[in-house]
């Protein structure tokens, strides 16, 4: 159970972190959020949120237990409203009220049961809802030629069948079909909640390289992870929350483990020992 550390109450004077000017990636973000803040009566979950992810870039969020991360995730997925704050996509005010407005922006958000059906078969899961028809019937062989070409672009090599059902599937085969329909969907930000949380050594592997597949396809990634390791395998930047607000924003090239571990820890980080241009 996520231990509950009062968030906000006692980090108000913090100012977050970026380790150094050139921080932030040129262009227009594909997703920003501007002071975003949640409460849930008088728990204030999430203060003054200040976050961006451009496209194509793997963002890491950390952060302690009840830091706030799977209510920043809920929030930009649309399960909670925000009650503070603004959300941009692509440059432009967006409200995110219903997770439907969210997939609509082109989110697709991977909690961790990842809301696939055991009981159907891979194909099935990829089309859930969005069936490809010729006439009154099913196009099954169109959908089956999408599920492999999407699968085979996601280097997913694993599969036996993509006439398996789900619930046959390892953890990280889970994944990949998840993965894999936020694909055909067109989603432009793919959000992941502890993907690897559960997995093994080669299928934590396997989920790292579906995350650097989405990226190469141009795909931005907000992941979520406890794991160091995972996170300065594939990501481009670190968005460490604590006690609610955003602690520091980094970028892998510029920072250590340490210094990520300190980060989280004390929402604060010792200055740079090392150059950070
Ligand atoms: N539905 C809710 N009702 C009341 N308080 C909540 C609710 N959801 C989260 N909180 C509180 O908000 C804070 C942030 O919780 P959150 O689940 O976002 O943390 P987290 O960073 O995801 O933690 P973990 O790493 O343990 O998953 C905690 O203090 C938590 O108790
Ligand atoms: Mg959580």
């Amino acid at each position: 159970m996520a231990a509950d550390t009062g968030a906000g109450a006692r980090s108000s004077d913090r100012a977050p972190v970026t380790t150094s000017t050139a921080a932030d990636p040129a262009g227009t973000p594909l997703l920003r959020l501007s002071k975003v803040g949640k409460s849930f009566g008088p728990v204030q979950a999430l203060t003054d949120i200040d976050l961006d992810i451009y496209p194509g870039e793997v963002v890491a969020l950390v952060g302690d237990n009840g830091a706030g991360k799977s209510t920043l995730i809920k929030t930009i997925s649309g399960i909670w409203a925000p009650d503070a704050g603004q959300e941009f996509w692509e440059g432009r005010p967006v409200t995110i009220r219903h997770p439907r407005d969210s997939a609509a922006l082109g989110i697709a958000t991977m909690y961790q049961d990842l809301a696939l059906s055991d009981n159907l078969d891979i194909v099935q899961n990829m089309f859930l809802g969005r069936e490809l028809m010729r006439g009154p019937l099913l196009d099954e062989t169109s959908m089956e030629l999408a599920a492999r070409k999407t699968l085979a672009d996601l280097s997913v090599t694993t599969v036996r069948s993509i006439r398996q059902p789900v619930g046959s599937l390892s953890g990280g085969q889970r994944q990949a079909v998840a993965v894999a329909r936020a694909v055909l969907e067109k989603a432009k930000l793919v959000i992941m909640d502890e993907p690897t949380a559960a997995l093994g050594v080669s299928q934590t592997a396997m989920v790292l390289n579906l995350v650097t597949s989405l990226k190469q396809q141009g795909v931005a990634v907000l992941l979520i992870s406890h794991n160091l390791n995972d996170v300065f395998a594939v990501a481009d930047r670190i968005t460490a929350l604590y006690l609610g607000r955003v602690a520091g924003t980094v970028r892998v090239a510029d920072t250590d483990t340490q210094q990520a571990v300190q980060l989280i820890t004390t929402g604060a980080l010792a200055p740079v020992s090392h150059p950070s241009a």
